[in-house]
């Protein structure tokens, strides 16, 4: 399937979504929005893939939603047609997702990189939510996962000033697990994807899912979550592979089931 916004590739069990709109520095229009969301919910259906990779170019991993797209719409258009709400679908993805980040990710571009499991950023990555400068504020999850992401003093800070942070303060801040120099982010971030992706799909799947739901409830039921999908562990065949792997002294096959 050709793809009019986005570049799709399938390397190895990791499926690698790119940005491509250049002349806008992939501003996520409706078209990069729909193309996304359909590349990612093939690949997560797809049985031959256990991770997902999404990045841009070196300049800018998406540098927001398309201004000139919004600019004149009003409120009952955007209500009406609920904007944006397909990046749900995007978020709802189950395999894990890794987001390579170069350049600008500002904007949508920070809530769709803020939406991936792994976040890693080159040397080069730029983060804000620059919206209040343009007399509105985030609207595809910035002022909750950054929030949860980095606390209540920078979320304020960068929602409030729309300043950006450098590679440097986001890592530092928590939001990205990794830094690295920007000719390797890519190959970083396949490597990442490709050692999760040798992981048993099922539980990588429930790993995510029992982590992403520490951020919608109580301690108490979120280990009592995990406690459960701990135990569905123990009706895969996964299980059965990788501890006899270990007590045989040998590397796991994993058999994705
Ligand atoms: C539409 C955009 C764009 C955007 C860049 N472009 N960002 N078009 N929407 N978000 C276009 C420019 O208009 C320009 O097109 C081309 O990309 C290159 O951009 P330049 O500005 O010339 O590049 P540069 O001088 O290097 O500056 C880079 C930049 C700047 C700092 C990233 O482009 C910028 O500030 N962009 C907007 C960032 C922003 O405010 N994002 C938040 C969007 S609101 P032409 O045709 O002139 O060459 C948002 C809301 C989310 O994301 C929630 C929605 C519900």
């Amino acid at each position: 399937h050709e793809y009019e916004t986005i570049l799709v590739e399938r390397r190895g069990r990791t499926g690698l979504i790119t940005l491509n709109r250049p002349k806008a520095l992939n501003a996520l229009n409706l078209q990069v929005m729909n193309d996304v969301v359909d590349a990612a919910r093939q690949l997560d259906r797809d049985p031959d893939i256990g991770c997902l990779v999404l990045t841009g170019s070196a300049k800018a991993f998406a540098a927001g939603a398309d201004i000139k797209e919004m600019q004149p719409r009003g409120y009952m258009d955007m209500y009406v047609s609920d904007w944006f709400t397909a990046w749900d679908q995007f978020a709802a993805v189950r395999k894990p997702t890794v987001a390579a980040v170069s350049g600008y990710a500002l904007g949508g571009g920070c809530e769709l990189a803020m939406m991936c499991d792994i976040l890693l950023a080159a040397d080069t990555a730029r983060f804000g939510q620059p919206e209040i400068k343009l007399g509105v504020i985030p609207g595809i999850g910035g002022s909750q996962r950054l929030t949860r992401a980095v606390g209540k003093a920078k979320a304020m800070d960068l929602c409030l000033t729309g300043r950006m942070m450098d590679a440097e303060e986001a890592e530092r801040a928590g939001l990205v697990s990794r830094v690295v120099p920007a000719g390797e982010l890519l190959d970083t971030a396949m490597e990442v994807a490709g050692t999760v992706a040798g992981m048993s799909a099922p539980v990588a799947m429930m790993a995510k899912e029992s982590v992403a739901r520490s951020f919608e409830t109580t301690l108490t039921e979120g280990v009592r979550f995990e406690r459960r999908l701990f135990h569905a562990t123990f009706a895969t065949e996964d299980q059965k592979e990788g501890m006899a792997a270990f007590v045989e002294k040998r590397d796991p096959e994993f058999r994705h089931r």
